[in-house]
C-alpha cells in the first residue's frame, strides 16, 4: 500500500470506528505488528540507498500521524463508553426503598443495661463468672455450710455431686475477692438456674449482683446505692424500706422494698395494697465470707445485693408472666422498641 493510499483509508476507517473493539481492529491493522505502517516500514529495503533518508522520514511520519489520529480518536471512544456506563449505572435516588425490619433489644438487655448504667455511675465493675459452679463458690465458701437448712432455700439443678448450675450470682463475689483486693466496687449480671416454675418465677432467670469491700462500709451505703438506683429506674420520687431478713452471706441480711411507683405508696393492685413492693435482697458481707476469701474483717467491711432482672421487667413494664420473656414471641417483643 502506498503512503497516500494509507492516509485516505486510515482517514476513512476510523471515521466509522464507534467502539473500543472496532479500534483495537483499527490499531491491529495499520500500527500493530505486522500492520500496513510496518510494511511501508520494511519497504525501505527496495528503496535505493540515495532515498532512504527522505523515505524513513516519510514513513515515520505517516506513523506519527496515524497515531496521533487513533489517540485522538481513543479518547472520543473511551469518553463515549464512560458515558454509556453512566447512563447504566444511574441511580434514581428518588425511589422510595424497602423498608428494612431491624430487630430490638430484649427488654431484660435493656433493664440489665439500665441497671449496669447506674452502677457504672457509681464507680463499678462489671464482672462475669460460670453458669456452671461448683459447691465450693456457689454454697460453702459464701457461708453456705453442707446440711445447713437454707440450702433448701434454692432448689439447685445438681449436674454432679459437686459441680451445680448457679443458684444465684453470688459466687461471683467469691470469684472477685479471689482474683482482687479491696476496694472492690463490682456488678455480677448472669443467668441464675432453681428448679421452680409458675407465673412468677422460672427455672432460668437473671440477676445483678453487687459487691462493694472497703473500709468502713455499712448498711447505710446500701441503702444510699439502692435508693440512687430505683430512683434512675423507676421514677424521681422511689424511695426504699429494708426489711430484716436473713441470708447465711450477709449479716444483716435485708430485703429492699421499693415505694410503689404505680400509685405512690398509697396501695394499688401493683403493690396488692401495701405501697411497698420487695425488689431484690441484700446486706454486710459476713465477716466469714470475707475471710473465706482471705480479706481482714477487722479491716475491711462489706455490702451485697442481688437483684432480680425479671421481676424489675416486669414491675416496670407491667407483664404478668415471666415465662412471656422467654418465649420469643416476636409480637409482644417489639412493644419494647426503644
Ligand atoms: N443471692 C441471693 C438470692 O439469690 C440474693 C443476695 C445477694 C442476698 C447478695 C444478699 C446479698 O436470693
Amino acid at each position: 500500500m502506498s503512503m497516500e493510499t494509507i492516509k485516505t483509508e486510515c482517514q476513512e476507517a476510523l471515521a466509522v470506528v464507534e467502539n473500543a473493539d472496532q479500534l483495537a481492529a483499527f490499531w491491529a491493522k495499520y500500527l500493530g505488528k505486522g500492520g500496513e505502517v510496518q510494511k511501508l516500514m520494511a519497504g525501505i529495503k527496495s528503496v535505493p540507498n540515495e532515498e532512504k533518508k527522505a523515505y524513513g522520514q516519510a514513513v515515520n511520519e505517516i506513523k506519527v500521524w496515524v497515531q496521533s489520529l487513533y489517540d485522538e480518536k481513543k479518547v472520543e471512544i473511551d469518553k463515549k463508553a464512560m458515558m454509556a456506563r453512566y447512563d447504566e449505572e444511574v441511580i434514581d435516588v428518588t425511589l422510595p426503598v424497602k423498608e428494612v425490619a431491624a430487630g430490638n433489644l430484649h427488654p431484660l438487655t435493656c433493664i440489665k443495661n439500665e441497671i449496669i448504667d447506674v452502677f457504672v455511675g457509681m464507680g463499678f465493675d462489671v464482672f462475669e463468672g460460670p453458669e456452671i459452679e461448683d459447691d465450693d463458690h456457689n454454697f460453702t465458701r459464701l457461708n453456705v455450710l453442707k446440711d445447713h437448712p437454707s440450702r433448701d432455700m434454692q432448689d439447685t439443678f445438681w449436674l454432679t455431686e459437686d459441680l451445680l448450675l448457679r443458684t444465684h450470682t453470688s459466687p461471683g463475689q467469691i470469684r472477685v475477692m479471689d482474683a482482687q483486693k479491696p476496694p472492690i466496687k463490682v456488678l455480677v449480671p448472669g443467668k441464675v438456674f432453681r428448679s421452680d416454675s409458675d407465673a412468677t418465677h422460672s427455672p432460668m432467670f437473671s440477676q445483678m449482683e453487687g459487691l462493694v469491700v472497703d473500709k468502713h462500709i455499712t448498711l447505710c451505703d446500701l441503702q444510699g446505692m439502692l435508693d440512687q438506683f430505683v430512683k434512675a429506674l423507676f421514677s424521681d420520687a422511689a424511695k426504699t424500706r429494708l426489711r430484716p431478713s436473713y441470708f447465711p452471706f450477709t449479716e444483716p441480711s435485708v430485703e429492699v422494698d421499693v415505694s410503689c411507683f404505680k400509685c405512690g405508696g398509697e396501695g394499688c393492685s401493683l403493690c396488692k395494697g401495701t405501697g411497698w413492693i420487695e425488689v431484690l435482697g441484700g446486706g454486710v458481707v459476713n465477716n466469714k465470707v470475707l475471710e473465706n476469701c482471705g480479706i481482714d474483717s477487722s479491716k475491711y467491711s462489706g455490702l451485697a445485693f442481688g437483684i432480680g432482672i425479671e421481676r424489675i421487667a416486669m414491675l416496670k413494664y407491667g407483664i404478668n408472666h415471666m415465662g412471656k420473656l422467654f418465649e420469643n414471641d416476636i409480637e409482644f417483643l417489639k412493644q419494647f422498641k426503644a
